[in-house]
């Protein structure tokens, strides 16, 4: 029974990916012990009862009634939120020098002065003010003006010229479970799972200040961030805000967990509650413990608040007899239990309340809670469904919850299976705030800012985009009027970026925390001056995906990338595309043409800023593979232990991850058979993601594309326990192939590993390996180059030319440090994920970018000559390849031509597995995007598949 209740377990998030079983298992000894502890800790509380209520009053100390009258004034006392004005920041350590931060473009996070709050809301007012110096000190933001000279300040003031670039506040990521769960998960306090109810336990007692993912989340320009405890209970515990600066590199005079808060002085608390699917998996055990439904979690909720509501009242009571009776007059002590205390403060209006809720049920039900218990819930989170129910919202108690989201991250679990990339425009029209997060480490909390950005590609106003991670946030953990914005008064939290930080792949140059700068020696990408991002309300515009019979028209076409053909058109040009029966069949004027078409009943789209390319490809996901990550129901299922299987067996087509996928113009996946994303096995298949199944037309392009096997660390199980035990498995196998007969395999052993494995050692079949670290990465080479001398030496006894393997690797986190090995070998990479964070230990030496390193993985590659392509962990990553292939242009330093940039995603993953075009395909496979492709605000209007065209109007 406990190993079962264990195997239940999540990982460290919110069971997001409960498949990671070897994650559950470490979480055994947290079990131990629990019911011995709690019994003995149920006689201690009825002991204290007892002494409590019954001991005569002539007997009870005089002192403790005093001082625990003195506690009724702070059981009364709500925090207020800290304003006003200040001579110092008391995070300020003496040692930080005052900084002048000279010719900013600054973004206050405030509307214009004299700006309606209606107009504000449309986002009137906002903009971005060039020409401006900041002056630091104390660490507050002391000045904000043009030309601050330097004659009146400080002799000691340091200045930094930020040369034009954008300078907002530091960015503010209001669910993150930073510092709670050690590098690579090896060590994890997120969730005290010793019983569904700990509203008593606090995040800050598991917080490390030493994990290296302050630092790296730091360099995303993030300064503040909420440490829940994590959602696995219904009431999980405190939260604590920090500041992301840690020891003296920080400017800060101590390593500790205390230095780390955020606003020591303010007396506000937070804390996490959960609803839904995790309580229940966790807990949920028939006749035993519970909550076993949602019914069951609605009492947990209803029972606990029930007894701090007694408890609450009981304190009153014996404050109320005591300030009317006098203390010496009481005939017992004030009651006081640690196990109810902070749930009696929320009670009481003093703790913020954040729940994790994604479903309408989930939600309403808290709803109902907040009514009848009288508490507030600032914000939901996770809350997908939230955009459904805005009036069910407005209801909770207190005032109406913000929505803490990710920007596209769904479908990974039932609950958030239902959810849109639309659901912050259409909250924050709804007049509910949206604010986005990380969850760290479900996200990398170094990238939330990326969130915002995606929010704000699909419709979500620009300023309520970038509000939603500084401003919005801080307000609702109550720190509003000192952190978020860019205003005299404030907190000096602040981050010069490189770009617009909205803009895809921005990174910070420098990142300020109470004045103190954060990077002795950042790096800054030489990046080409680009435009601000332009607000375009155009992307909230919600366009219907129509089919066509083949022709359509778009006008408005300013570049073409396809074929060999690179062209510009200007505006006055008028460039079009004419499509004929699915193909290309004129590119410019095209005047005759656009007459014929006249008549005809051709649809025309008009575009602005027009741009032809070729579709994408999403390899290495488990796009047809797995629809819902958490749900086994819909997943193909596991690859055997012994031999292999053929995805194009196991593929479903017409889920929404397919969809999604497509509609961001990733045409064609390669997927092998899967458990989870990366870590397959078997043999992949080639397929259209738009098909409604395999039978129609085109929709398998290429039943068997390469054999996969694993070697990351889940290559460690009964059969391989070790990475070498894996290593000579697969060396046995390619030998036994090198050296097998000359029989072709006929009847089933043709899909036979064998048989498969003799395609790979001619050289007809590549090889596909997933892997992280360079050592098995440097070991892997050394295999390649024996299998090879064993071929060749075969060869020269049968006069065929000796035949190199193909091999491909995906992962490869650790790959730059044999980046040149990697390219001598002739091996291909894809990065999956483009971006590591240390989430698994062969990980951990992966580099996270500027401004803590210079490059990453793809600049090292593509530096050493690699052929590389971009691949994804979760499935629902491939709708952002676009952005991801993005991001690597953007940060290459001119390494990758834009050209270039689409082929990581494309024409590069089909060069390193050798899969071949079919004959005219060219002509008949293309996107029409409307802005640049790459970019956060490019939508596609049009897709040609090879198989059908569909347009969006
Ligand atoms: C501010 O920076 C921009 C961009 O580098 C530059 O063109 C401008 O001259 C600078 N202004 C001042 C006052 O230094
Ligand atoms: C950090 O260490 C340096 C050198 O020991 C010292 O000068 C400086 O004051 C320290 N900074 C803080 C914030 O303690
Ligand atoms: C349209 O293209 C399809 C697929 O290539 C082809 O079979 C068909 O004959 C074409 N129709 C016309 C009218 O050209
Ligand atoms: C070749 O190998 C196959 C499979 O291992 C075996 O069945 C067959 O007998 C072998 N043929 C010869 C001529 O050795
Ligand atoms: C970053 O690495 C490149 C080589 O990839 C080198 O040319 C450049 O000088 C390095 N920059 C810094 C700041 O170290």
């Amino acid at each position: 029974m406990e190993k079962e209740t264990i195997d239940a377990l999540p990982t460290y998030n919110d069971a997001t990916r409960p498949w990671r079983l070897k994650d559950r298992r470490r979480r055994r000894k947290a079990f131990r012990l629990f019911a011995v502890a709690f019994v003995a800790y149920l006689g201690w509380s009825t002991f204290q009862l007892v002494k409590n209520t019954q001991k005569p009053a002539n007997i009870l100390s005089i002192e403790q009634l005093q001082a625990d009258h003195a506690v009724c004034a702070s059981l009364r006392a709500v925090p207020q939120e800290p304003s006003g004005s200040r001579e110092r920041n008391q995070r300020w350590v003496s040692t930080t020098k005052p900084t002048l931060i000279r010719n900013a473009t600054i973004w206050t996070g405030e509307a214009a002065a004299r700006t309606s709050e209606e107009e504000a809301r449309r986002g009137k007012g906002y903009s971005w003010i060039a020409g401006q110096d900041v002056f630091i000190d104390n660490g507050l933001i002391k000045t904000i003006g043009e030309k601050i000279s330097l004659d009146g300040l400080p002799k000691e003031t340091q200045t930094y010229d930020a040369n034009g670039r954008q300078l907002t506040a530091g960015i503010v990521d209001m669910h993150s479970h930073a510092g709670l769960s050690s590098v690579a998960n090896l060590q994890d306090d997120v969730n005290e799972m010793s019983k569904d109810i700990t509203p008593f336990v606090k995040s800050i007692d598991g917080l490390d200040p030493l994990q290296p993912e302050f630092e790296f989340i730091k360099s995303g320009g993030v300064t503040t961030s909420l440490i829940l405890p994590g959602s696995a209970n219904n009431m999980g515990g405190e939260a604590f805000v920090v500041k992301l600066a840690v020891g003296n590199h920080s400017g800060r005079a101590e390593i500790s967990q205390q230095d780390m808060l955020a606003a020591p002085d303010s007396g506000l608390r937070w804390m996490k509650m959960a609803c839904g699917e995790n309580p229940k998996r966790i807990y949920g055990k028939v006749g035993e413990r519970g909550p076993f439904s949602r019914l069951g979690e609605a009492w947990e909720f209803r029972h606990a608040l029930e007894q701090a509501r007694d408890y609450v009242q009981s304190q009153d009571a014996w404050c109320a007899a005591a300030d009317k009776h006098g203390v010496e007059n009481t005939q017992s002590y004030l009651p006081q239990q640690l196990q109810w205390e902070s749930l009696g403060a929320v009670l009481r209006g003093q703790v913020r309340i954040n729940t994790h809720c994604y479903t309408i049920p989930d939600l309403e039900a808290f709803v109902r809670h907040t009514n009848e218990f009288k508490f507030r819930v600032f914000a939901f989170h996770h809350a997908h469904q939230t955009f459904l129910i805005p009036e069910v919202l407005k209801r909770a108690w207190g005032g109406t919850p913000a929505a803490a989201l990710f920007a596209d991250n769904m479908y990974y679990k039932v609950e958030a299976y239902t959810a849109s990339e639309q659901a912050g425009k259409i909250l924050y029209e709804n007049g509910i705030t949206p604010t986005y997060v990380s969850d760290n480490p479900v996200l990398n909390s170094q990238h939330v800012v990326f969130e915002a950005a995606k929010a704000y590609r699909y419709g979500l106003p620009y300023h309520a985009a970038l509000a939603g991670v500084t401003s919005a946030p801080a307000e609702l953990l109550g720190l509003g009027n000192r952190v978020g914005k860019i205003k005299e008064g404030f907190d000096a939290d602040v981050v010069v970026w490189d770009s617009d930080p909205l803009s895809v792949g921005a990174a910070p140059t420098q990142v300020w925390i109470d004045g103190a700068p954060q990077f002795e020696d950042p790096v800054i990408l030489k990046k080409p001056a680009k435009k601000l991002v332009e607000q375009d309300l155009s992307l909230g515009k919600e366009m219907e995906k129509k089919k066509t019979n083949g022709d359509v028209i778009f006008k408005g076409i300013s570049h073409v990338y396809f074929g060999r053909a690179e062209e510009t058109f200007h505006a006055s040009e008028q460039a079009v595309v004419v499509i004929k029966n699915g193909t290309l069949s004129c590119i410019g004027i095209c005047k005759y043409e656009l007459e014929a078409a006249q008549d005809s009943k051709t649809p025309i789209i008009e575009l602005e800023d027009g741009y032809i390319t070729p579709p994408f490809t999403a390899f290495g996901s488990a796009l047809g593979m797995i629809e819902i990550d958490a749900e086994v129901e819909t997943h193909d299922g596991p690859a055997i232990k012994d031999g292999v299987t053929r995805a194009v067996d196991g593929l479903h087509f017409g889920g929404k991850q397919l969809y999604h996928a497509y509609e961001h113009g990733v045409t064609k996946a390669i997927s092998a058979p899967t458990d989870s994303s990366i870590d397959a096995r078997g043999i992949s298949v080639g397929f259209k993601t738009n098909a409604k199944h395999a039978l129609e037309g085109g929709a398998i392009w290429q039943d068997e594309v390469a054999l996969h096997y694993i070697l990351t660390l889940s290559a460690k199980d009964d059969k391989t326990p070790s990475i070498s035990s894996a290593i000579a498995l697969l060396r046995s196998k390619l030998l036994d192939a090198v050296y097998a007969n000359d029989t072709a395999p006929t009847g089933k052993d043709v899909y036979s590993e064998q048989s498969y494995l003799r395609k790979v050692v001619k050289g007809a079949l590549p090889l596909v390996l997933s892997v992280h670290s360079a050592d098995t990465i440097s070991t892997l080479i050394h295999l390649k180059s024996s299998i090879e001398s064993a071929i060749a030496s075969r060869t020269t006894t049968t006069t065929t030319t000796p035949t190199n393997l193909r091999i491909v690797l995906i992962g490869g986190a650790e790959s730059h440090l044999v980046a040149r090995e990697i390219a001598a070998a002739n091996i291909a990479v894809v990065l999956a994920p483009l971006l590591p964070h240390a989430q698994s230990w062969d990980q951990r030496r992966g580099l996270t970018g500027a401004p803590l390193t210079n490059g990453t993985a793809i600049d090292a590659l593509l530096d050493a000559g690699v052929l590389v392509g971009i691949g994804v962990e979760e499935v629902w990553e491939t709708r952002d390849l676009g952005l991801l292939a993005g991001i690597a242009f953007a940060n290459a330093e001119g390494r990758l031509g834009f050209r270039q940039a689409l082929d990581l995603v494309g024409g590069n993953l089909r060069k390193m597995l050798g899969v071949e075009r079919e004959e005219g395909e060219e002509g008949r496979e293309w996107l029409v995007w409307e802005g640049a492709p790459l970019e956060i605000g490019a939508r596609v209007r049009g897709v040609g598949d090879g198989r059908g065209v569909e347009i969006w109007e």
